[in-house]
């Protein structure tokens, strides 16, 4: 989107273009205007799509100059900035049809929110026929929850992606933590609940924003809540987020329920994750003969194996052969940077760039995505490359 901003604030108008440039699709500061006479006397020929409006300065006598600006660009959404509150100036921002304010200093998280909202309301962000992803841990602790919400923030930061990550344990979901210091305002109950109100607007505003186009929505933290949440409310929710999201990953945990059954009826593809050892194999084939059981298509099921280190006893065709099914990748054991990138709650990628998990989950994107992207290289450069050249 191209944004006009209004405003003498440099330091606000740096912050602005910082983050505005950090979306995707990218938001343009395309022209600026000192205060609203200045905007209002040099009316850009080709409107913006978005204003961004700081009013903390604003006097009275300049006030009525709003309605002006509104109507030479009746198409464009407005952004009021501003430090403290003026009912005057609000009420008159509300008449012409102004509905985002936020406060100053400004909180990132709630610019990008309201971006998002603007977004979705324009359709910039254009309907998509998002794929839903299903991770599961054949056994407790195979690494399910640390990869899923770690892919999740790599197709997002290397591949560009949309992606929203559904935490859908019943009880002591734990998504958010792993890649997020944030607690969840909305949980998943809390949607279920008031599913009548579900649009993508109201699905992003409840979600944990890790990083620009990957959002996080926690799970029903009170199992009563919990025990309300319908099969269909999963439907309900994967459709809309499905048109909005490029991927959305489930992190099913290892429950098999009538909620979780749901889910995986619905995933294009199930990942199963486990360690290469015997009580995980155990584990894994009775997931996979349920699988079976249900009739879900062989190649919708692909293993990954966490934590895995070559030369051990048990090959990977070994366990390919008792399972039944292909593996699509392996992720190497690095306790120290998975460690402490859980008990931080910031993401892999974020805190150990260089380690072998990080490169893991670039070649997953890859496969995946089913692209090697022709940045590609520009993509293991950027974050590995670097490294190099700061040491
Ligand atoms: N590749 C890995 N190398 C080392 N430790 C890992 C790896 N993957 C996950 N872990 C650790 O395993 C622990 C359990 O992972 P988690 O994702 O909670 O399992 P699950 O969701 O399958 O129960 C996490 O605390 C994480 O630090
Ligand atoms: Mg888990």
């Amino acid at each position: 989107m191209k944004a006009l901003l209004i405003s003498n604030d440099e330091r606000l108008q740096a912050e602005l273009a910082a983050q505005g440039s950090a979306r995707l699709p990218a938001l343009q500061l395309s022209a600026g205007r000192r205060d609203l006479r200045d905007a209002v006397e040099r009316v850009l020929p080709a409107p913006p799509e978005l204003v961004l409006f700081d009013a903390s300065e604003v006097e009275p006598p300049q006030a009525q100059l709003l309605e002006s600006l509104a109507r030479h660009y009746p198409d464009a959404s407005f952004i009021l900035l501003t430090r403290a509150p003026q009912h005057e100036l609000l009420i008159r921002a509300m008449r012409v049809g102004m509905r985002e304010v936020l406060p100053l200093p400004l909180v990132h998280r709630a610019l990008h929110e309201a971006l998002d909202r603007i977004e979705i309301e324009r359709g910039v962000t254009a309907v998509r026929e998002g794929k839903a992803l299903a991770f599961m841990s054949c056994k407790g602790g195979s690494g399910a929850t640390f990869l899923a919400t770690n892919f999740g923030y790599a197709l997002a930061a290397l591949a560009g992606r949309k992606v929203l990550l559904l935490d859908l344990h019943g009880q002591f979901g734990d998504a958010t933590l792993y890649v997020s210091d944030q607690k969840p305002a909305m949980t998943l109950s809390d949607i279920c609940s008031q599913i009548g109100r579900l649009d993508a607007a109201f699905l992003e505003s409840c979600l944990v924003h890790v990083a620009p186009g990957y959002g996080v929505l926690g799970a029903a933290d009170d199992p009563t809540m919990a025990m309300q949440m319908k099969p269909d409310h999963i439907d309900a929710i994967l459709r809309v987020a499905r048109q909005h999201y490029d991927y959305v990953l489930l992190d099913v945990g290892r429950q098999i329920d009538a909620l979780s059954l749901r889910a995986l009826d619905q995933a294009d593809a199930i990942y199963p994750v486990l360690q290469l050892a015997l009580p995980d194999i155990r584990d894994g084939r009775r997931l996979l003969d349920i699988f079976r059981s249900l009739g879900y298509p062989a190649g919708r099921t692909r293993l990954i194996v966490n934590r895995y280190e070559k030369g051990g006893k048990l090959r990977l065709a070994d366990l390919e052969q008792a399972l039944g099914a292909e593996v699509l990748h392996t992720v190497p054991n690095d306790y120290l940077s998975a460690t402490d990138s859980v008990n931080q709650g910031i993401p892999l990628l974020q805190l150990a760039r260089h380690s072998p998990v990080a490169r893991s989950l670039a070649e997953l994107v890859e496969a995946v995505t089913e692209r090697r992207l022709p940045e590609s290289k520009g993509l293991f450069d950027r974050l590995f490359g670097r490294a190099e050249a700061e040491h």
